[in-house]
């Protein structure tokens, strides 16, 4: 048996998204290689998910047609219907087990219906389901503190939102309002969302809307990619997948591409930031949507310091980066060795729960407080109970400790 992969991006398979659109869009049709797929049975699994009750398989295909709007797409010329979660498995309608790999977008990081999750989920709802951040409920106070203990330095204050876009948002706002400065860095081929905020950052043509404003004062710089990017090899990056590409960086003690890279983002300053002013610069730790890029040694720790040299903030998108899916680290800047000035987070946060957050310093966060902000959904009682038990679950399965152990395989 064989199949059809994209020859030129074979890291596209692991996290990013973002390829099928292209082709669905009618971009260039792209290179195609045939590599044998090797079938191996999968481990017995003794959980029987629940019948099937819903509407048919057509029906499905019809209503989806009829009331969900084009931009929802489906994998698979036979989408799957799938109806029910347990760990790591999925099960379609008809009770077919599937080895879950992408995790709902990399969202489910303690796994389906996880029992310690669910459990808080229900006794919390039992108790309280809403009521919005200006009232004091205890759940959002006792998980603000177990998960600012994560970060470093001073990183200590917490605004909870409930997705990606919103915490992107949030966080252009606070770097804006800080700085005094409008202007705003981030990298071609960087995904920071799809509000209409974030759509100015994201750098990838096939998710963006021609909109007037959307990239107002917004720079997109050349991503530092040694796999595909101008500069680059195999002694680069940090990783346990190599780029097979020869450099002699190792020779010369520091990563020429780094130092490349860098002067390409200095240009940007030179040339294009309103008296070099920034008022911050976004990257995610590791690229996800863009295909698991890894950026050269050091280019985020000099980028970093020339932002702040320029007025600006360092903000880490940790959506997919986080909570300790690298294995190395439980924060993907820390493997750039920096304390970013705004981090933000979402997706494993919830284990599939809407429930996002951006953590900062008190500094920071007091700019906040020249107008009025609020979020009605932010923090309530039924999300910080998920928030808190997957922050525990990670903890007490050492789940950091086996992506370190599964990421190798991949
Ligand atoms: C790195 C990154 N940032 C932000 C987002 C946006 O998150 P959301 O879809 O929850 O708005 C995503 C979504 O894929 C992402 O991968
Ligand atoms: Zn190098």
């Amino acid at each position: 048996m064989s199949r059809n992969i994209f020859a030129s991006s074979p890291r596209r398979l692991l996290f990013g998204f973002g390829q099928r659109l292209s082709s669905t869009l009618e971009c260039p049709t792209p290179k195609t290689t045939t590599v044998p797929i090797v079938q191996n049975e999968m481990p017995d699994c003794e959980f029987q998910p629940p019948s099937y009750r819903g509407p048919s398989y057509e029906d499905i295909k019809k209503l989806r047609k009829n009331h969900l709007t084009p931009n929802i797409l489906s994998y698979y010329k036979k989408p799957l219907l799938i109806h029910a979660g347990h760990k790591q498995w999925l099960y379609d309608h008809n009770g077919k087990r599937y080895l879950d790999m992408f995790g709902g977008i990399v969202t489910v990081s303690v796994g389906h219906c996880h029992p310690k999750v669910k459990r808080a989920l229900e006794e919390q709802s039992e108790t309280l389901w809403h009521t919005t951040n200006i009232y004091m409920h205890p759940k959002i106070h006792e998980y603000a503190e177990k998960l600012t203990a994560k970060f470093p330095g001073d990183l200590k204050a917490v605004c909870f939102v409930n997705s990606g876009s919103e915490a992107n948002d949030l966080a252009m706002l606070m770097a804006r309002v800080h700085t005094g400065n409008h202007d705003i860095v981030t990298l071609r081929n960087c995904y920071h969302g799809m509000s209409p905020y974030t759509m100015g950052l994201t750098a990838h043509s096939t998710w963006r809307f021609p909109l007037a404003g959307v990239s107002n004062g917004i720079h997109h710089v050349m991503n530092p990619d040694p796999y595909k990017g101008l500069w680059g090899g195999s002694h680069c990056r940090d990783s346990p997948v190599q780029v097979n590409r020869e450099c002699d960086c190792m020779k010369n003690g520091s990563c020429l591409a780094a130092n490349m890279y860098y002067k390409e983002l200095e240009q940007t300053f030179l040339h294009s930031l309103p008296c070099g002013k920034v008022a911050g610069m976004f990257a995610e730790s590791i690229q996800g949507v863009g295909g698991t890029v890894q950026y050269p040694r050091d280019y985020i720790k000099k980028a970093a310091t020339l932002v702040r040299a320029n007025g600006g903030l360092f903000i880490s998108d940790e959506v997919q980066t986080g909570f300790g899916r690298t294995g190395e680290y439980y924060w993907g800047f820390e493997g750039h060795g920096i304390i970013p000035d705004i981090v933000t987070m979402a997706k494993g946060i919830g284990n599939g729960f809407p429930l996002a957050a951006v953590v900062t310093t008190p500094k920071i966060a007091k700019s906040l407080g020249m107008a009025l902000h609020f979020n009605t959904y932010g923090g309530n009682p039924l999300a910080s109970a998920v928030g808190l038990a997957v922050l525990e679950v990670i903890e007490e399965e050492q789940l950091q400790k086996n992506s370190l152990e599964v990421v190798p395989i991949f």
